[in-house]
């Protein structure tokens, strides 16, 4: 699809990599908005980019449907969400006071795949009833999740549940959108330089790195955005999750 000109909704966009993607989006022609549940910090990258800035919880569904009711009349129905919204609660699942609090579990969960779910449905629906470009597309949705997907570490349970869920959605969503021309992929990522990664002890972070067999270094926002891009405009890509991860295999801690 080309992204000059079309609609795109970005989860997260108020912080790290979500940020990222907005300007790389906007820069490639696309208006653009960021739904953060920080409004402010959605607010700033907006003015920023010519973008407009929404406060979005993505777990609420009402509070998702206001968000992507205002985009649709500032912007026209978006034919590109990238979810890239997420939390991590870390946490033991038996620790020194007891059993994981379950609304600990419970948060992760509702934040990261059912919210990533939750604007999926609502931007498809509004995808759906769009004309059909090249090749039928109507539109795409890139979603976020992990290499703790698949190696989740110790105190990672909820947060590795959350992003195996979204990982796992991906063809089942391909699928069933496929009908529409509705494209859904995912980009799971190994440590990515953001403010939260970057806030770690130098010690951690080179113990991170040193892990990994190449590059030894974080991956950069720009190289998850750069992807983001790609995974638009390639049309054959459906139904796939992608790592993006120098190679990384993480260990148990
Ligand atoms: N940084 C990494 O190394 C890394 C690695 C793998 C995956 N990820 C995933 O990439 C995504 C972005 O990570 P980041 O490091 O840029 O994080 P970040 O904390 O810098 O940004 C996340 C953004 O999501 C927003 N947000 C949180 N809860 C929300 C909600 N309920 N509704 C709407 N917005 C909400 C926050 O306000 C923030 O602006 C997350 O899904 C994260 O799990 C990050």
């Amino acid at each position: 699809m080309d992204i000059k000109g079309a609609a795109a909704l970005v989860t997260g966009g108020g912080s790290g990599m979500g940020a990222d993607v907005a300007r790389h989006l906007a820069k490639a022609g696309a208006r653009v908005a960021l739904l953060d549940v920080n409004r402010a910090a959605a607010e700033v990258v907006a003015q920023e980019i010519g973008g407009l800035g929404l406060a979005c919880d993505v777990a609420s569904a009402e509070s998702a449907e206001a968000a992507v009711a205002a985009a649709r009349a500032a912007h026209g129905p978006a034919r590109i969400l990238v979810n890239v919204a997420g939390i991590l609660i870390p946490g033991r699942i038996v620790g020194k006071d007891g059993p994981l609090p379950l609304e600990k579990f419970s948060k992760v969960i509702e934040v990261n795949l059912i919210g990533s779910f939750n604007m999926m449905r609502l931007a498809a629906f509004d995808m759906a009833a769009l004309p059909a470009l090249q090749d039928g597309e109507r539109g795409v949705v890139i979603s976020t999740s992990s290499i703790a997907a698949y190696e989740g570490q110790i105190g990672q349970a909820g947060y590795a549940a959350s992003k195996a869920g979204i990982a796992g959605l991906t063809i089942a969503a391909a699928r069933d959108l496929a009908r529409s021309g509705i494209r859904v992929n995912t980009i799971a990522p190994g440590l990515v330089a953001t403010p939260m990664m970057l806030t770690l002890p130098p010690e951690l972070q080179k113990s991170l790195t040193d892990a990994m067999p190449f590059p030894q270094r974080l991956i950069r926002a720009d190289e998850f955005s750069r992807l983001c891009l790609h995974i638009i405009e390639n049309v054959a890509l459906n139904g796939e999750v992608i790592r993006l991860d120098n190679a990384v295999r993480l260990q148990p801690k």
